[in-house]
């Protein structure tokens, strides 16, 4: 960059130089996906030139990296009339298929002898022509019909992987084609259509793309370039189309015929144009275009068909989408000699892969739920075969998404499985008002009789006919947080955890074991699980099952704060648990509480409290907690906590592991005491609590001189002033 600000260089040097720079560095970016400076750097040497040329518009030349954006929107597209046909590819499903396409292919060229193919993936993008003059891009056009397509230069300019002009070729005397046109596939790939999409979804309108296809079809058909100059859209290239060179035969053409042995011998550019459909991606290449990296020369259609088979298996970890693979014949005479039938060349096969998207039907709405008591509507659906599996279910994920797809019980649906991604409804097919389009006609006319069945969220849960509760803005759950047979093995694995009753022993294997018995079915149950029916468990001995109750029958001993984090109410995590009894001082006040009471506490907001007034109104809650005192669950009676005036408002940071507590329960302690909780050490910071394994904060508590002590003297700490 230093070079390009030279004082002895004229702006007409600057700017030829900044040109091949940035040329440079969009090919290392774009067809290399190895940058080597910054995006800043190239900003700014962008702006460089930029400003150059606003001083020097007699300096603008249309391959100018500045020249990618146009300014003003179009107001319609021009059609424009593909000077050779844009074909499309005739279609296989099986192996047997594509055997069959080679024998044919051999009858046809009446030989025996082993037929080379070009194997490549079948991006799902949109066809593009791009038409070079004297080696400069002058047209982009779609496919449209075959024949007739329409102008979106505007648009293919913006995209970086599109050379504006074309490299010179260092392995050929070939000279540069007085027009070239170059055909590829403009894609937009995974990770940039969620990016998308994401984008999407924050603004007003939230509209979302269904695939990667239709963004990229969206895309190129907007009228202003500025909105594909901001999207991620890609491209490969797999052919030539017109090709023509100034000083070749007669009519300065060589295409069409560039196969033709009379002109081959007549004119010397022919000689040198490429011989096989893999060379000319190696021209391609070196061009400056990006070329399929997954293609691949292969000897017969055996071949042919253990390249899609592996194809088909890296499909899923591909950052684009592909529907198949496409087979060609790789010898360019072959190809002429082969010809085409009305829309489709008889040396190119398309070989499809299992499709990523269906139509079916909404048969019903489900509600699930889930382990922690969301709520989520699933469609079950007519079965359809999608992405290679039947898929009969699909998450609506919740009541948002029914209402942006606005899908009603009985539409007509497509359903989407990419990879091993799990199915989804990416759009509902609306039935067409009048049916003159017959294509579709059974269909339309069953849509239009079907009943449209609104989807509502239902009032109580499906498990355990709680109430259910509105959580945020767009989820809901249920509120049998103790007593949902769906929330069951959850609640259990947290009731016993370590910072709640402490329950050693009781691991998720063996709760999952028990509640599948039907020996758990809340956590009251835990205080009369029985020897004889933990030892009919798996790898459950009379030693391990004794050591179990043993441990059950020491966790009734506890604390009023972890009883009432154990008990898992919404949101109520050990800080809040802590600040209840704290505030309350026992469990009977706490359950007569109003939500305006519980407000009262600081830390405990409008929420929260509405999630612990909510909770101890279910009765059936209520009579779990009974019955776990009946068990003997107990907890000394606590008087409220004074806070420590010593410990107001001090800050201290937890580091390294804590033997008896976890770091979460410490700060839980601390916070209960007035004290603050930080993530890093500062000047600010009051005092270090350090365990083993502590590293870098501790070094700073040290530089900064400030006080560090270990557990031993954080537990006389907390026990001094609770
Ligand atoms: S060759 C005469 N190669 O598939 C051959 N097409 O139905 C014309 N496509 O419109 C196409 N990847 O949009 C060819 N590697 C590839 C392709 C490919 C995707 C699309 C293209 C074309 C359609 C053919």
């Amino acid at each position: 960059m230093a070079s390009s600000k030279q004082a002895a260089q004229t702006p007409e040097q600057e700017i030829a130089q900044l040109k091949q720079q940035i040329n440079y560095h969009n090919s290392l970016y774009h067809q290399h996906d190895a940058p080597e400076i910054p995006d800043a750097d190239f900003d700014a040497m962008l702006a460089r030139l930029e400003k150059l040329e606003a001083a020097h518009p007699e300096l603008i030349t249309p391959d100018s990296p500045t020249q990618r954006v146009g300014d003003a929107p179009l107001t319609s597209f021009s059609q424009i009339r593909h000077e050779i046909p844009m074909m499309s590819l005739g279609k296989v499903f099986t192996e047997k298929d594509l055997l069959d396409f080679e024998t044919r292919i051999k009858k046809r060229l009446d030989t025996d002898a082993t037929i080379y193919y070009s194997c490549e993936p079948k991006v799902d993008g949109i066809a593009v022509s791009l038409l070079y003059e004297n080696g400069l891009l002058v047209r982009g056009a779609t496919r449209g019909d075959g024949v007739t397509g329409e102008d979106i230069t505007h648009n293919v300019r913006t995209l970086g992987d599109i050379p504006l002009r074309l490299s010179e070729l260092k392995n050929s005397s070939m000279p540069t084609p007085t027009r070239l046109e170059v055909r590829g596939e403009i894609y937009m790939t995974r990770s940039g259509f969620a990016q998308v999409n994401e984008a999407a979804a924050g603004t007003d309108g939230g509209k979302s793309f269904v695939n990667p296809r239709n963004a990229a079809a969206g895309t190129l058909r907007q009228l202003d370039p500025r909105v594909a100059a901001k999207r991620p859209l890609r491209l490969f290239v797999y052919a030539t189309g017109l090709v023509e060179f100034a000083d070749a035969g007669s009519d300065g053409s060589v295409n069409g015929s560039v196969n033709s042995k009379a002109e081959n011998d007549a004119n010397n550019i022919v000689d040198k144009w490429p011989k096989e459909l893999s060379e000319i991606f190696t021209l391609l290449q070196e061009w400056g275009f990006p070329v399929n990296p997954e293609r691949a020369l292969v000897k017969g259609a055996n071949e042919c068909l253990q390249y899609a088979e592996t194809l088909l298996q890296k499909r899923p970890a591909l950052d684009y989408e592909i529907d198949g693979a496409v087979v060609k014949v790789n010898n360019l005479a072959l190809q002429a000699d082969l010809g085409s039938n009305a829309r489709t060349p008889r040396w190119a096969m398309a070989y499809k892969f299992p499709a990523e998207e269906m139509s079916t039907f909404v048969n019903e709405v489900d509600f699930q739920v889930g382990r922690t008591g969301t709520i989520t509507p699933v469609a079950r659906l007519e079965p359809v075969f999608v992405g290679g599996v039947t898929v009969s279910n699909a998450t609506l994920h919740n009541m948002d998404e029914i209402a942006r797809l606005g899908l009603c019980i009985g539409d007509r649906v497509i359903v989407r499985r990419a990879g091993d991604v799990i199915p989804k409804i990416v759009a509902v097919i609306p039935a067409k008002p009048d049916s003159d389009d017959d294509t579709d006609s059974d269909l339309n006319s069953e849509l239009k009789t079907r009943q449209r069945i609104p989807i509502e969220m239902p009032e109580f849960c499906p498990a355990c006919h709680s109430p259910v509760e509105p959580d945020g803005d767009v989820l809901f759950r249920c509120s049998g947080g103790l007593v949902c047979p769906a929330q069951r093995k959850e609640a259990i694995r947290h009731f016993s955890a370590r910072a709640a009753m402490d329950v050693d022993g009781l691991g998720e294997k063996l709760i999952e074991q028990l509640v599948d018995n039907g020996m758990l079915k809340d956590v009251a149950d835990i205080y009369h699980l029985t020897a004889e029916q933990l030892q009919s468990m798996e790898r459950m001995g009379s030693k391990s099952a004794e050591n179990l109750l043993q441990a059950i029958r020491n966790s009734k001993q506890t604390s009023l704060s972890k009883f009432l984090f154990a008990l898992g109410i919404r949101e109520v995590g050990e800080a809040t648990a802590l600040a209840l009894a704290a505030h309350f001082g026992a469990l009977e006040p706490i359950l007569q509480a109003t939500a305006e009471q519980l407000l009262e506490i600081e830390d405990i907001g409008p929420i929260v409290a509405e999630h612990i007034a909510v909770f101890f109104a279910n009765a059936d809650n209520i009579a779990v907690i009974h019955r776990l005192q009946d068990a003997g669950v107990h907890w000394p009676e606590h008087q409220p906590a004074v806070q420590s005036d010593v410990l107001q408002g001090k800050i201290f940071v937890l580091t390294g592991t804590l033997e008896s507590m976890s770091r979460d329960e410490g700060k839980a302690r601390l916070q209960a005491l007035g004290a603050k909780v930080a993530g890093s050490v500062s000047k600010k910071t009051s005092c270090v609590v350090a365990g083993p394994g502590a590293g870098s904060k501790l070094e700073k508590a040290e530089e900064l001189g400030v006080t560090v002590i270990d557990e031993a003297e954080f537990l006389r700490l907390l026990n001094e002033f609770s």
